[in-house]
């Protein structure tokens, strides 16, 4: 039986390995011949009303080649209209190249909405700009009425989805009333600064003027001394339980002896 099993073992080994990997070879091999393909997504914006969109993509290298590989993925282009970027264009020279990558990238996200899911999927989603927690870039979906609209904290304004460019699984291009302006790049004037005052500011009455350098070594200070602190404590305490241990067995000794001799005494009696 054991015998039996062995074999069943060797056989399933030496011949269904082979031909299971010999399979998964196969369809390794036919898989790059398979997919059509992603659109070329700046020629179908250009062609769909978004021309001033695709020629800054095709002038940004990062903008175009992120685009392009996610194009494979799932996606869904929101590109302002040749009249919105004209108008926006005056900002847009004012961005950094990797601001202005962005700023291009925060206009996709990388999932496919058909024009009917999208109408479904409101809330905040992440962008191709998306990077982490420390480039949030994401935007807020939202139904008015029968119009999609954008929005971000940077604007009161939304940026309303208009035609539709291309709805094929697994890329959807819309076009957009307005450029849509991420907070990271745009942020709404005032608000930020009142923020970091009050932390030096409940410092101060501890540490005095120099709030920032005597709260960092204060807050050193406890962590090594507390760290050192411990040992020594553990040291005195195994040394005063070696102490108490000693009696204790001195004691045990001499009890052992006073028993023994008692049943000595009792067994001559
Ligand atoms: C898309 O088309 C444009 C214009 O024809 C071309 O310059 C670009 O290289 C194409 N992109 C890809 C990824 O094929
Ligand atoms: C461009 O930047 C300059 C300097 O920061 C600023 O004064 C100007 O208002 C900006 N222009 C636009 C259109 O944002
Ligand atoms: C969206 O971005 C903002 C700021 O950029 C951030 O505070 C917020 O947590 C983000 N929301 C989500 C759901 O990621």
């Amino acid at each position: 039986m054991r015998r039996f099993h062995l074999a069943a073992v060797l056989l399933g080994v030496v011949v269904l390995l082979p031909i299971a990997a010999a399979a998964a070879a196969a369809a390794a091999a036919k898989a790059p011949a398979a997919p059509p393909g992603p659109p070329n997504v700046t020629t179908a914006m250009a062609k769909g009303g978004c021309k001033a969109f695709a020629d800054l993509i095709a002038a940004s290298p990062d903008a175009a080649s992120t685009y392009q590989s996610a194009a494979g993925g799932g996606m869904t282009v929101f590109c302002p209209s040749d009249d919105a970027v004209r108008a926006f264009m005056p900002k847009y020279k004012n961005l950094t190249a990797e601001g202005k990558a962005e700023l291009l990238l925060f206009h996709a996200v990388p999932v496919y909405y058909s024009r009917g899911s999208l109408k479904s999927n409101n809330g905040v989603m992440n962008t191709l700009a998306t990077d982490g927690s420390a480039k949030n870039y994401n935007f807020t979906v939202q139904n008015e009425g029968d119009v999609v609209t954008i929005k971000t904290a940077a604007s009161d304004d939304v940026a309303r989805v208009k035609s539709t460019v291309l709805d094929t699984d697994p890329v959807a291009i819309f076009t957009v009333d307005a450029v849509i302006e991420p907070v990271e790049l745009f942020k709404p004037a005032p608000s930020p600064t009142p923020a970091p005052a009050p932390a030096p500011a409940a410092d101060s009455p501890k540490a005095g003027k120099a709030a920032h350098h005597p709260a960092p070594a204060v807050a050193d200070a406890p962590g090594p001394a507390a760290s050192d602190s411990p040992p020594a404590d553990q040291k005195k305490e195994s040394k005063k339980s070696a102490a108490a241990g000693a009696p204790c067995v001195r004691w045990f000794a001499a009890a052992l002896t006073a028993a023994v001799a008692v049943a000595v005494a009792s067994t001559l009696a």
